[in-house]
């Protein structure tokens, strides 16, 4: 009897569902096609022989312990050395305060397991990240969102927005993804005082930070929290502050490593623990190894400069060729660094009607509106500057420009 596969899922995989412009976007593997839709780093400058050189070094020296399972918190020594790290930031956290995830997007499916029950509302900036959406979709939030602008989400109305108690605020204070934005220092402290007078805790997801390639450092969410709850006397307690921070190794060494963390307060990361153990056990501890020899030793200081500059001479290249091609009523974002800029097309242009046509003409891009949690946003676009070559993106440009024009005299 052919099995009625319908009748068997359980509900919340209605919640998950596959998108039409994921489909399309299968076909930037065809050569020929630039694809400007993908969020993935500049492979050609992956450190593959330090990495190679450190792997060879783990397997002589301590191989048995690099196959071997190991702890749901993650690798001890790696833990101890980003602690460190908090700690030269005036941060007092420990390695109890720190889970290592299956990359950053672990963290946020944890988070979503432990704290979101089917109905429960949650903040989010309006676009956000759409992994952050897949991940929190199955446990099915009512999402409370909130508009940015140019200088990040927009804290007039945040007050109304927590009228609804959300669980808590996912926010991406640096080179969001999509739109490129940062939040400025006074829009970091309206919203660290405004979630601490209402009791919500902020997830801060920072995958970006270290890519800055413009501009001064600003605090993270985690810093200005931290600084909060010193000024109300908490000086030497260990960190028991209301954000909770996901960071990653993804855009700093490689994605495929797989490596993220969490950074919380203690009995949030023992939640945390508890749910990892259930879904994989721990992050394979080879892995951590090798994120922790290479970051032990300097290496990343030396690194992500080269990223920074490879990264910032691509966005150089299409913020240039934009002003150049796109049509004079088309808008984007300048991010300060990253990897994305966000373009908005005059109202009543679809964008995801554009990538058909855009897919003709051999290039990619993310039509905006899957970023949006509660729809909206037909009319614009994330492009990503990481990936393709310089070359690529100029060429990548103008084919776009020249769709535009066509499509904007049209109408
Ligand atoms: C904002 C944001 N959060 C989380 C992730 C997930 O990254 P990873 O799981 O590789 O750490 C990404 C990846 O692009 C991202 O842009």
């Amino acid at each position: 009897m052919q099995m009625a596969w319908d009748q068997r899922y359980a509900q919340r995989v209605k919640r998950i569902q596959g998108s039409a412009i994921r489909e399309l976007l299968k076909v930037t593997e065809m050569p020929g096609t630039i694809s400007l839709a993908g969020g993935l780093p500049a492979a050609e400058i992956f450190p593959i022989e330090k990495i190679a050189a450190v792997t060879q070094r783990i397997l002589e020296k301590n191989g048995g312990q690099a196959l071997q399972y190991g702890l749901t918190e993650g690798y001890t020594p790696l833990r101890e050395l980003l602690a460190d790290r908090l700690q030269q930031e005036g941060i007092n956290a420990g390695p109890d305060n720190i889970l290592i995830t299956t990359g950053s997007q672990q963290g946020l499916d944890l988070l979503g397991k432990i704290m979101i029950d089917a109905g429960d509302p949650l903040l989010t900036e309006s676009p956000t990240y759409m992994g952050a959406l897949q991940a929190c979709n199955p446990y099915e939030p009512a999402y409370v969102p909130v508009r940015s602008d140019e200088e990040g989400i927009v804290t007039d109305e945040l007050e109304a927005a927590l009228q609804a108690n959300p669980k808590f605020i996912y926010a991406l204070p640096n080179f969001q993804n999509p739109t490129g934005i940062t939040f400025t220092l006074e829009r970091r402290q309206k919203l660290i005082e405004i979630a601490s007078r209402h009791g919500v805790p902020i997830v801060e997801d920072d995958p970006y930070s270290q890519l800055r390639f413009e501009g001064e450092p600003l605090p993270s969410l985690l810093k200005l929290e931290n600084e909060r709850q010193k000024g109300e006397g908490h000086t030497d307690q260990p960190y028991q502050g209301n954000v909770i921070q996901l960071n990653t190794f993804s855009k700093v060494l490689t994605p495929g490593l797989r490596l993220g963390w969490v950074v919380a307060q203690a009995d949030v990361i023992r939640k945390l623990v508890l749910a990892k153990q259930g879904a994989d056990l721990h992050t394979a501890t080879f892995n951590q190894m090798i994120a922790y020899e290479i970051a032990r030793d300097g290496f990343l200081e030396e690194h992500v400069p080269l990223i920074r500059q490879t990264y910032r001479e691509r966005r150089d290249i299409m913020l240039a060729a934009l002003e150049e091609n796109f049509p004079d009523n088309v808008r984007w974002t300048r991010p300060q660094g990253g990897m994305f800029l966000w373009v908005t097309l005059p109202e009543g242009v679809d964008a995801a009607l554009l990538l058909k046509d855009a897919l003709e003409y051999r290039i990619a891009f993310v039509p905006g509106e899957a970023f949006h949690p509660c729809g909206g946003g037909a009319n614009t676009m994330r492009l990503s500057f990481s990936n393709a070559k310089p070359e690529q993106i100029d060429e990548g440009i103008r084919r776009l420009g020249r769709l535009l024009h066509a499509k904007l005299a049209r109408a």
